[in-house]
This record gives structure tokens, sequence and C-alpha cells, in this order.
């Protein structure tokens, strides 16, 4: 394991994390001890427009994946409509390898709830939801008991803090469905259907939660804000890169010393990262990795010093998605690992529109047919052909993002695939797994 330098130590810039090891962090005691609903008692005294004027200034970008500016998104919300307005936190996490979200609901859920409230009152919202996957039985407990504390505080309810803003706020718990996140099959769900994402226009900025405008918003994004109303959007900026703000929270996982979460100005490269997490384990070599979960294209070694920022990883062919860096070494097979996420895909996959419902369930099938040592060489044109016309086809991202480690394993790893329908490495599914696609 290797020790980081001082100079690489000094890239860690914990701010979401900052109060993540105080003992007993997520009680509301502690949390107020350290800053914690101050921002709350600044925000309330601010006209709601200058608050989603000071997160625009900030340069706040979403933190579930796609990056959208969180002010703008604000400030599609129609005033003096007369229809009651929502605000929703995605809190569904279920983008393979992306563990940022679950552990800030777990160590620091009043961060979360305070900036519920603060977004609330600027979108002028008296309805709040936090919608947690099922699975995330604990942290749902955790911010179900930290509610009740913030209720019990005035922090939430009737006229808080003798502001005249009222405001309730649920924590559901969804039932463990990948598709849940996308944010209008969440919004779906939440109203009690089946959770399939919803034809766009009308946004949910208008059309969202019963109709009515809705912001949905990552987890990640909406704890940002209590720091922005204290620290202002001038200090947020000095952290990260020109067009992508603040400090991120970059989950580690797989072949690395210290799997974890690190938290970082945006921009950091994974050559800091890695060296943060002590390195890879003793004896393997970096050989691919995803820069932000298993939707966004692989990278590879080459790739070290590229800037994990939404810029910088886009300019190396890849998304920074939701920053969840999966870390493969040269023992880890590019076709294997390829597969198995095909399978989630196929497995999460909605089946409302035909691309994504089919395609998966084929690419599945000849994945298990040259992995079972009986693959051909049209087999790689036929993945590449249903790659083309799922991206871009299909009704919503979990289709496009199927595609991404299938495209981006044969630009690098095509040898691999060769190796086992040529007979050179020996397959690693048998023929009882090779029927087994349903
Ligand atoms: C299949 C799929 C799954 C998604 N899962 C999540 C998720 O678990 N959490 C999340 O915040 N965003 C997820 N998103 C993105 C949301 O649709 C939406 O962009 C996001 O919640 C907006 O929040 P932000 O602007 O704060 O990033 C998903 C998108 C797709 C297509
Ligand atoms: S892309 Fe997949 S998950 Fe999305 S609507 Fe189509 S079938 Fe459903």
């Amino acid at each position: 394991m290797t020790t980081p330098r001082p100079e690489t130590l000094a890239r860690l810039t914990p701010v979401l994390t900052k109060r993540w090891l105080s003992p007993d962090a997520w009680q509301i005691g502690t949390y107020e001890k350290l800053d914690g609903y101050a921002a709350l008692r600044k925000a309330l005294k601010a006209h709601p427009d200058d608050l989603i004027q000071l997160v625009k200034d900030s340069g706040l970008r979403g933190r579930g994946g796609a990056g959208f500016p969180a002010g703008l998104k604000w400030g599609f919300i129609p005033q003096g409509d007369g229809k009651p307005h929502y605000l929703v936190v995605n809190a569904d996490e279920g983008e393979p390898g992306t563990c940022k979200d679950l552990p800030l609901m777990t160590h620091d859920p009043h961060s979360l709830i305070e900036g519920v409230i603060i977004g609330s009152y600027a979108i002028r919202a008296s309805r709040a939801y936090i919608y947690i996957r099922g699975e995330a039985v604990h942290a749902a407990r955790r911010l179900r008991n930290a509610v009740q504390e913030a209720y019990a505080k005035g922090y939430l309810g009737r006229n808080i803090l003798g502001s005249g803003f009222d405001l309730d706020l649920v924590v559901h718990s969804g039932a463990g469905a990948y598709i849940c996140g996308e944010e209008t099959a969440l919004l779906d769900s939440l109203e009690g259907f089946r959770g399939q994402p919803r034809l766009r226009p009308p946004f949910p900025a208008t059309h969202g939660l019963y109709a009515s405008p809705t912001v949905v918003n990552n987890v990640g994004t909406i704890a940002s804000v209590p720091y922005i109303v204290l620290g202002g959007a001038e200090w947020w900026k000095t952290m990260g890169t020109e067009k992508s703000s603040g400090p991120m929270i970059y989950s580690l996982s797989g072949r690395i010393a210290n799997p974890g979460q690190y938290e970082c100005s945006m921009g950091v490269t994974l050559r800091e990262l890695l060296e943060l997490a002590g390195g890879m384990q003793p004896g393997h070599n970096l050989r691919f990795w995803t820069p932000g979960g298993s939707s966004t294209p692989l990278l590879t070694a080459e790739h070290l010093d590229v800037p994990l920022d939404f810029e910088g990883v886009a300019g190396a062919g890849s998304i920074l998605g939701t920053t969840a860096t999966q870390i493969f070494s040269d023992q880890d097979c590019p076709v294997y690992a390829t597969y198995r996420w095909l399978e989630f895909y196929h497995h999460e996959s909605c089946g409302k529109c035909t691309p994504c419902r089919e395609g998966n369930y084929w690419m599945v099938r000849v994945y298990r047919r040259i992995l079972a040592g009986q693959g051909t060489h049209e087999d790689l044109d036929t993945l590449l052909d249903t790659c083309d016309n799922i991206l871009g086809r299909s009704f919503c991202g979990l289709g496009d993002g199927a595609t991404s480690s299938v495209t981006s394993s044969l630009t690098y790893f095509k040898q691999d695939y060769l190796d086992y329908i040529e007979g050179r490495t020996a397959p690693k599914l048998s023929d009882k797994q090779l029927v087994g696609a349903h």
C-alpha cells in the first residue's frame, strides 16, 4: 500500500463529508454544534428568488449524473401559478458502483434535510419528498429519525423558525428498481404507479408530481445547498474547475487498497485518487475503469491524468456520471465485466420500449455465447449493430447507458473478444449457463 504525498492529500476537500467522522454525526445535537441549520436561518431571511440566483451564481451542477445546472432548474418553476410546487430528492442510487448518497444520508442526514428546506423555500414548495431505494433500510431509518428530530425542533412543519414558511417532508421507500432512479419513472412510482419513464415534454418543471411544478434533484445536489448559502457562491467556485464548480464525492471500488468515498475538488485525476486510496491492491495493475458508474464508457490506464470533471471526462470520450470509479486490473476480463453489467441492464429494463427491452436481451445471449467459447466473428458486428439500434433510439437513458461498456470495451479490448472466439482464452461460462438466457 502506498502512502499519499502531502500535495496529494491536499487534494481532499471535505465539505459534504466533513462531519462524517464526528461521533453520532447523524444526530441533530451534533449537527447543530457543527454549523447545522445555520444556513437555514440565513436563508429564511433572504428572498426566495435571491436563493435561486445564489445557486445559479455558484455554478452548482446536478450530482445525479447529467450535471444539469441546479439554479437553472429551480428557476424553471413557474411562480404565482396557483398550483402546489414539489421538491423531490432522488435518493434511489441504483447505478452500479455508485456509493455516495447512501453514506451521506447515513452519516449526515440533517445536511440533506436542511438543503431540502432551503430548496423548498426557494421554489415555494410546501411539500417535499425523499425517494429512497427500498433496500437501503438502514439509511431510510436514519433519515426518518432525523426528519422526526427536525420536526421536534421546529425546522419542519408549520411556521418554520417563525418565518411563516410551512413545509412537510415525507421519506418514501421505493421497491428497489433501477429505472425508478430515472426522474419521471420516480415520479410515477411516487404517485403509486408502476415506475416507467414518462414522455417529455412536458417536463417535471411544469408537469411533475401530480401534474404540478416539481424539481427533482439528487441527494448530493441538495445537500450542497446549505454550504453554498453559508459560504457564498464565490467560495464554492474556489473549488473545482471553471464549468464544474465545487467538491464532489468520488466513490472508489474494485482492485484498490482502500475503497471508499473521497471528496475532492472536481477535476482531480484518477492518478491522484488512486494515490489517496493507497494504490492498487498488491499484484494488480490498472487495466480499465469506469469514471462514473457502469453506464459510462470504460477508460484505461492511458486516462490516468484526465481531469474528472464534466468537460474533462467528456473530452476523453466518456461521461462523469455519478463519479463511481470502479477499478479493474490486469487480472479482470473486460468481456466478462461487460457481460455482468449487461445482465443487470437486461434485468432492469422496464420493457416500455423495444430497442432496450429486446436489444439487451439479445446482447446477453451473444455475450453468453462468446464467453462459452462458441462465439463467432460476426457476433462482434451484431453487438455493435445492436448498440447502434439502442443508443439514441431508446425511450430513456437506461438503454443508452447499457451500450457504454459494450462499445468502449470493443474499442479498447477487441483482442480479448477475439481470444475467446479463436480459442486462446478458456471459456468462462459452461454450456449449461449458455442456455440460461430467459
Ligand atoms: C436509468 C436511470 C437511473 C437513474 N438513477 C438515478 C439515481 O439513482 N439518482 C439520481 O439522482 N439520478 C438518477 N438518474 C438521473 C435522474 O433522471 C435525474 O437526472 C437526476 O435525479 C436529476 O438530479 P440532479 O439534477 O440533481 O442531478 C437516473 C437516470 C436514469 C436514466
Ligand atoms: S430505455 Fe429501457 S428502461 Fe428506458 S423506457 Fe425503454 S425499456 Fe424502459
